[in-house]
């Protein structure tokens, strides 16, 4: 069993804490976080056998095996090296960082302590997300062209939070917007037999608030396999979320792409073990053979229970297939592109 420790006490760590109850791969036996008497009550809350005032202290902890990075993404650069250095496995919070810089930093960092490494993005590590690659895989939807993926929520503006702080790393590119720019690039990979690809164009369009962070905006990539895909993202526009898959002889789409069976991420207490995990679907589309199809997807975990347990599972191999450091790098390099198109810039940006 992998012993987990997780940095920063926030709202997905409470996510990530209660999912991991349900691992057979790891358990979590440590939490720190910098704000004082947070780990204490997130270790009551799920009965945690040891809790630090400093991430320090946990990265000393030799029982903790690897450390869940989950607090916001301006601090993961600095605390991904620290973990390495220390020589603790690491999943981090999407977006691994603030740019392809520091994602290069870190990935080195775990290259040269030989650590294992992965970006936490969760809908990856789901059984849907792996049947919906197969099903572009077989060839079901014919020659895919286009892709349109969505992520995108509305919050009220406020500076002094995080959504709208340039400085916390604010805005909906980096917030959620990594999500479709990961999804058009997997689809795209799938089609072309790979992993991923990385668009060969990008062109983007956006509206950044008073405090100079995106609140809307859509890009649009050209892949070298002649897919095209639109990728939208938003922290002030309500829109429904959405990844569809146009191919010259189908469509395929997935009515909820980005957290598929999670009771994990709205409980507010741990969920009892014995929680059943509703299965997922995906409908699939093929022209002139009736109606479309409703592919059921069985699942058996939390989804970020299936994430814990990726790591678990290729601790060995340092990279998870999930999300290897080159598809986070490309990632990255794709979100450095899209916010140079828009105009975005963060404090944290290295000339
Ligand atoms: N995969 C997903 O579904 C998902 C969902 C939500 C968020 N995320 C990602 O997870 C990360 C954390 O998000 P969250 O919603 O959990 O954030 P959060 O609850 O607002 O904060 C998480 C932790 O970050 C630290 N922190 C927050 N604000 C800070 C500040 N102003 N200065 C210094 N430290 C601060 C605190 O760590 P301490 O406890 O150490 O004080 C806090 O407990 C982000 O990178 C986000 O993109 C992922």
């Amino acid at each position: 069993m992998l012993k987990w420790g997780i940095m920063g006490a926030g709202g997905i760590a409470r996510v990530f804490c209660n999912a991991a109850r349900f691992s057979q791969t790891g358990r979590v036996v440590a939490v720190a976080s910098q704000t004082p008497g947070k780990a204490a009550l997130f270790a009551s809350d799920f009965s945690l056998e040891k809790h630090y005032d400093s991430y320090e202290a946990m990265l000393a902890d030799p029982e903790v095996e690897a450390v869940y990075v989950a607090n916001i993404h301006p601090l993961h650069e600095e605390w991904v090296i620290k973990a390495a250095e220390a020589g603790k496995h690491i999943l981090v919070e999407k977006p691994i960082g603030m740019n392809s810089t520091e994602a290069e930093a870190m990935i080195d960092a775990a290259h040269r302590h030989d650590v294992f490494l992965m970006e936490a993005f969760m809908y990856r590590c789901s059984p849907q997300t792996q049947t919906l690659v197969e099903l572009v895989k077989s060839g079901v939807i014919g020659q895919v062209r286009l892709i349109r993926s969505v992520f995108s929520f509305q919050a009220s503006f406020d500076p002094t939070r995080r959504t709208f702080s340039p400085e916390m790393g604010g805005g909906g590119i980096l917030d959620v917007g990594c999500y479709p720019a990961s999804m058009a690039r997997l689809i795209a990979g799938a089609a072309a037999g790979q992993p991923f690809l990385n668009p060969t164009e990008v062109k983007g369009c956006g509206v950044l608030g008073p405090s100079g962070v995106d609140h809307y905006t859509a890009a649009t990539l050209k892949f070298e396999n002649e897919i095209v895909a639109e990728i939208i993202t938003g922290v002030t526009l309500r829109l429904p979320v959405e990844a569809t898959i146009y191919g010259d002889e189908g469509m395929i789409s997935v009515p909820n792409p980005w957290l598929p069976s999670s009771p994990c991420r709205t409980a507010r207490q741990p969920l009892p073990l014995d929680t059943s995990f509703p299965s997922t679907k995906i409908l699939l589309h093929v022209y002139g053979k009736g109606e479309p199809e409703e592919i059921v997807v069985p699942v058996d975990r939390d989804l970020f229970t299936y994430e814990a347990d990726m790591v678990a599972t290729h601790i060995a191999q340092r990279q998870a297939p999930a999300m290897s450091w080159e598809d986070t790098l490309g990632n990255m390099r794709l979100l450095d592109r899209w916010r140079q198109e828009i105009g975005l810039v963060y404090p944290q940006d290295r000339v």
